[in-house]
């Protein structure tokens, strides 16, 4: 089938397969790059790395550079739909399908579970094979960004994207027709909130480790990372002091718990604070996507502009995997270093009570936004054929269609 993108505001609802493989390939160009300038370091290089939301974004950046900048075996979980009828799969389960072809065919092991990361038969499945195909990992990285999580019991928590504080207004950038409007963001009820700090707290990669302990599946000194973000003060009343960011101050004390609960294990748990880039998760946000082509036009004009894969590569070179991790005074690894930057936030605060629907294009990076949206999905690539007659039905080599 010719397959186009058909986007209905913040998603995609059809994904390009050669398109993803391409991101995919490229993606792994830059992580087999980094290897040239390994420094050589005492602290061992993860081997055996489990990576939980591996399919999209940070999480399958994260899974390809630590497959191809320290040559790890990597585990992937993921929650993907693979093609039916005339619907494409999603766009994470054709990258996984590139990245385990790519891996396999350079003699890296890479299998990939497709399923509830939240359940316990998921957790169950991951550690049995874990177990059975490399013994324990060394690396975890929690790199999920779920709407709901399906308790045992069958409870649903929905995470929602509201302020703590009082309805915020802001300038918004609708998706839809690239215009400037006023978004009012309304404030979370108690449930709501407590509801968001069930999904995106950090609750469940709290049970995750649990369970690789438990079931001996980790090794000592193992190391654990998870993602967060905070932002600049533009936008926190929907990001940091909103529903989602209670949900990573939970994510970040967790960090904390998990180091203490097992010094004597070794296990060492890490929050790295990333850039805001464009990603699934992200474009969901009230004001943030605004914020973000405001951010892409600074920080590339000062050539401090970095991807997803950029990001993680220095996480682990720069920041990480180094005889002393270089952490902030809250022990986080500060990727939004760069974002953070006054040079940068001086220039945003300078523009953003300018911005109109008529100047968006020259204030801010809104093509280059649009550009990431769209290669997330696997198009508009330069050298894919977008006219070919292409099957979209592609297996991963791991996962048994359902
Ligand atoms: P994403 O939407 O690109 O990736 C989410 C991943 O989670 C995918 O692999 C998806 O398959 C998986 N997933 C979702 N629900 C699942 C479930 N129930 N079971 C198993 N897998 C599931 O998201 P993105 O943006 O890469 O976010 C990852 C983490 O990074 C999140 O914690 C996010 O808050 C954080 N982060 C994101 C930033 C951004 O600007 N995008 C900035 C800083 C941190």
């Amino acid at each position: 089938m010719i397959i186009e993108p058909k986007v209905r505001g913040f998603i995609c609802t059809t994904a390009h397969p050669v398109g993803c493989k391409a991101n995919v390939a490229n993606q792994i160009a830059y992580a087999k790059e980094q290897r040239k300038s390994l420094t050589s370091q005492s602290v061992p290089t993860p081997k055996k790395a489990l990576i939980i939301g591996s399919s999209t974004g940070y999480g399958l950046a994260s899974r390809i550079a630590l497959a191809y900048t320290y040559s790890a075996s990597t585990i992937g979980v993921m929650y993907e739909k693979e093609a039916s009828g005339a619907r494409t799969a999603t766009a994470g389960w054709y990258n996984t399908a590139a990245f385990e072809t790519f891996a396999t065919n350079d003699g890296l092991y890479a299998q990939t579970i497709n399923g509830d990361a939240f359940s316990k038969e998921i957790k169950e499945e991951t550690i049995a094979r874990i177990k059975h195909d490399l013994g324990k990992v060394d690396m975890v990285i929690y790199s999920l960004a779920a709407p709901r999580r399906t308790m045992s019991d069958g409870t649903v928590y929905s995470s929602v994207l509201k302020t703590t504080t009082g309805t915020f207004v802001s300038k918004s950038l609708d998706l839809r027709h690239n215009t400037i409007v006023e978004a009012s963001v309304p404030t979370a009820t108690e449930e709501e909130l407590a509801a968001t700090i069930k999904v995106m707290g950090g609750e469940d990669w709290a049970e995750w480790i649990e369970a690789l302990v438990a079931n001996d599946a980790i090794e000592k000194n193992a190391i654990t990372v998870a993602y967060s973000y905070i932002g600049p003060e533009l936008t926190y009343p929907v990001y940091k002091e909103g529903t989602i960011g209670h949900a990573k101050e939970h994510l970040h004390k967790t960090a904390d718990l998990l180091t203490q609960k097992y010094t004597d294990y070794g296990i060492h748990a890490y929050i790295s604070v990333n850039k805001a880039l464009v990603t699934q998760a992200s474009a969901a946000i009230p004001v943030v996507p605004l914020y973000i082509c405001l951010l892409y036009k600074i920080q590339k004009e000062l050539g401090t502009h970095e991807g997803c894969i950029e990001q993680i590569c220095r996480m682990f070179t720069d920041k990480l995997l180094l005889d002393t991790p270089k952490v902030d005074t809250n022990g986080y690894l500060r990727l939004d270093d760069y974002e953070l930057d006054s040079k940068v936030q001086d220039k945003i605060n300078e523009i953003w009570g300018e911005i109109t629907t008529e100047n968006l294009e020259n204030f801010t990076d809104l093509q280059g936004y649009w550009e990431d949206f769209y290669t997330m999905f696997g198009f508009r690539i330069p050298e894919v054929n977008y006219d070919e007659d292409i099957d979209a039905c592609v297996t991963i080599p791991s996962v048994s269609s359902i």
